[in-house]
Parts: C-alpha cells; sequence; structure tokens
C-alpha cells in the first residue's frame, strides 16, 4: 500500500559519517531511548473498531522488512543503548515463523527484555515454540468477556479461542500474564468482571484508554471510559491501592487492598505519561516513528536496501531520536490525526 502522503525524513547522507554512532539515544529534552517497538507485520486476523477499518489494504511482502533487516536493525540500536524490545504487529503472530525471530533477538547481545503483544488466537499453538525461542513476556488483548460484545468490538467471533490464547500463555510460563482491554463505552459494566479475572489468576488485566487511532474516526472525547472512571467502579467494589514503580511503563499499577492481584490502567488521553517516554517505534516498512502520534516518520529500509552501512543507519535514527516529540497533543487544539491508524503503527 502507497504511504507517500506521510512525510519522510530522508537523513541518509552516502558519505560516510566522520564520527562514530552515538553510544545512547538522547533527545532534546533529555529523555534517552531504551525502549523499541517493531511491528512486524501490518496484517491481523481481527478487525478491531479502534484499531483499523473493516476493509484494510496491506503492504505487499516486498515493501516488508525481512527477518535479517529487523535484527540488523536491532543490533544498531542495541549498541546505542536500547535494551527492550516488543514486538508488535498488526498481529504478529500472524507472520510466519515468528519464532525464528524471537530466538535471534534473543540471542543479541544486550537485549535484557524481549516482549511481544498479541491478540492471543494463535497462542494454543504458539505460546510453547515462542517462550522456547526466548520470549520473556507476553501480553495479550481482550476487550470483552462476553462473546457478543467481543465479536461487535473485534468484528471476529472468537473470544472462547482467545481464552483458549491465555490458558495456553499462563501453561507455558507467561506469568503474570498482562491482559489488555481498550475501555470502549461498550465495557464499562465489564470492569467488575475483569477485576475478578485478575484476582482470580495470575493476570493483571490493564484498562487501556481508547486513543484517537482508530480507522474509522469513532474516537469521541465525550464518550471517553477514563481512568478516574475505571479506578472508582473497580475500587467501590474491590478496594485498590497504588503501586509504585511505574518507571517509564504506560501503566500506572494497583494492587487489591486484600492482596488477591494487581490492575493497571494506561491513561494515555487524561494522564499522557510523555514525560518519562523511552521508547521508538519501527513500522513493518521501515519507519521509524519516535512518538505513537509522530506524523512524520523516517524511512531506514530504503537507504539499508540501497547499501548504507550500520553507523549510517545508526545516525539516521539518532537524529530522528534528536527531533523526538515532546509529547502527544490530543488534549490540545492543535491535534492532529497520524495518517497511520493503530494496526499500521504496532501500538
Ligand atoms: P509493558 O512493557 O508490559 O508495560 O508493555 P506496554 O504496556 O508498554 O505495551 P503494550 O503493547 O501492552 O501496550 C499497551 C497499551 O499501551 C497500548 O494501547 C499501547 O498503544 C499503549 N502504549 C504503549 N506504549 C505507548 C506510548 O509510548 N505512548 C502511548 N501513548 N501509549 C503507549
Ligand atoms: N487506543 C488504545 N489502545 C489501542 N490498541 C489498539 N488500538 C488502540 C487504540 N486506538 C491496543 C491493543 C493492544 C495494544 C498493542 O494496543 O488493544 O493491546
Ligand atoms: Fe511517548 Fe508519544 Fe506515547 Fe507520549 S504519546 S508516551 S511521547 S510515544
Amino acid at each position: 500500500m502507497s504511504q507517500e502522503w506521510i512525510p519522510i525524513h530522508n537523513t541518509w547522507r552516502t558519505d560516510k559519517p566522520s564520527e562514530p554512532p552515538p553510544t545512547r539515544l538522547v533527545d532534546t529534552y533529555g529523555r534517552v531511548v531504551k525502549n523499541i517497538r517493531i511491528s512486524v507485520t501490518d496484517r491481523c486476523n481481527f478487525r478491531c473498531v479502534y484499531c483499523m477499518p473493516e476493509e484494510m489494504a496491506f503492504l505487499d511482502r516486498s515493501e516488508v522488512l525481512t527477518f535479517e533487516e529487523i535484527t540488523r536493525i536491532v543490533g544498531i540500536v542495541a549498541r546505542m543503548g536500547v535494551d527492550k524490545v516488543r514486538l508488535t504487529g498488526g498481529e504478529p503472530t500472524v507472520r510466519r515463523e515468528l519464532p525464528k525471530l524471537v530466538r535471534a533477538i534473543a540471542d543479541m547481545d544486550g537485549i535484557d527484555d524481549l516482549a511481544l503483544t498479541t491478540n492471543g488466537v494463535r497462542l494454543p499453538e504458539l505460546a510453547k515454540p515462542l517462550r522456547d525461542a526466548g520470549l520473556q513476556r507476553l501480553n495479550v488483548s481482550l476487550d470483552s468477556l462476553d462473546p457478543a460484545t467481543f465479536a461487535k468490538l473485534t468484528r471476529r467471533d472468537m473470544l472462547d479461542e482467545v481464552l483458549a490464547g491465555i490458558d495456553a500463555a499462563l501453561d507455558a510460563g507467561f506469568t503474570p500474564l498482562k491482559v489488555n482491554a481498550v475501555a470502549m463505552p461498550d465495557v464499562v459494566n465489564e470492569l467488575i468482571a475483569f477485576a475478578e479475572l485478575a484476582r482470580a489468576k495470575p493476570i493483571i488485566v490493564r484498562f487501556i484508554e481508547f486513543m484517537p487511532l482508530d480507522g474509522d474516526g469513532i474516537w469521541q472525547r465525550d464518550q471517553l471510559l477514563t481512568r478516574e472512571e475505571i479506578v472508582s467502579r473497580i475500587d467501590a467494589v474491590y478496594p485498590l491501592e497504588p503501586v509504585d514503580q511505574r518507571g517509564s511503563s504506560p501503566a500506572e499499577r494497583f494492587r487489591f487492598k486484600d492482596g488477591k492481584g494487581e490492575i493497571g490502567v494506561i491513561a494515555s488521553v487524561t494522564e499522557p505519561f510523555c514525560e518519562s517516554c523511552d521508547r521508538i517505534r519501527l513500522t513493518a516498512d521501515g519507519k521509524i516513528r519516535t512518538c505513537l502520534f509522530s506524523v512524520t516518520e523516517t524511512d531506514i529500509m530504503s537507504p539499508m536496501r540501497d547499501g548504507a552501512d550500520d553507523d549510517q543507519i545508526a545516525w539516521m535514527i539518532a537524529d530522528a531520536v534528536h527531533h523526538k516529540e515532546r509529547g502527544h497533543l490530543i488534549n490540545h487544539v492543535d491535534f492532529l490525526k497520524p495518517q497511520r491508524n493503530m494496526s499500521q503503527i504496532g501500538g
């Protein structure tokens, strides 16, 4: 699919850089990038309403980074201090031979945390191979516990398959397992059922405020189920207390006061956490995005395919990070919705 309308930075200079690339990726606000989220495909076997339209044109295979290219980029950013990698999609498990990529990244120097975010459908067959390949952490999306609401939100009638995937992940040793629920208005009556899931199993349920990255323009501020409402509704039934140690994580943590488990809230809209942001993104078609809401990108796939060496690629990434956005502008009159929807960015 053509993406020409996205302004692309192309800072590739064919002359050799005179200095070696930096050993740390620091932006103009002093934030240090430690975390890369890599989209391994823009394809998905769901069509979640908050993420993409029903009809979607996907990238041609030739436009998607190969495993070798992804691994090379991970090596380059690892030498600049990145130590966390999260694989995303689209749906990452629809990419063929994913455990091979996991194995290659897990074996690399400098990567301490290798994780994956999935819709869970393919976990019954993949949870164990992914674990054996060296995957350390798994987050599974589950937006409703009611089959009809689940089907409405994902446009697929596959709740049972996802629940089986969650059990397979727990069996494979991915504990505690994080389960992500985008807090759509439809699930307001399920908050307690989700809290009970977090109390019954080694699962941390994280409620995510819906961000304006859907494909159909359905996001409306006045319909947002907010952090405040989520926490107060659950706290009224199962009292909660905050857990410190958030660090650079998007999720604010709460434990049940009686000690039976934990939930999280990712309040990107009402309580942005951009000040502590330590991440960049790599799209399936090889563009660096320095913010989820970036309106420009840096193409590193084309220079790689045109023969750029590692130092040249490293400098392009360092330049992009130097210009990393201060934060998103969702709550600002100047907000511009990115041209890509969530499935094309990777979450
Ligand atoms: P952990 O490392 O397990 O805490 O994972 P994570 O929460 O960073 O990743 P996950 O893929 O589970 O994402 C959960 C939600 O957080 C998704 O809705 C993401 O879009 C959102 N998210 C992740 N990183 C960022 C970020 O940098 N900015 C914003 N605004 N949202 C983010
Ligand atoms: N707002 C918030 N979270 C979203 N996700 C996908 N689209 C959105 C959105 N518009 C979540 C998915 C998945 C993670 C990668 O991002 O549910 O858990
Ligand atoms: Fe980082 Fe952008 Fe997310 Fe803010 S919105 S935390 S700057 S990626």
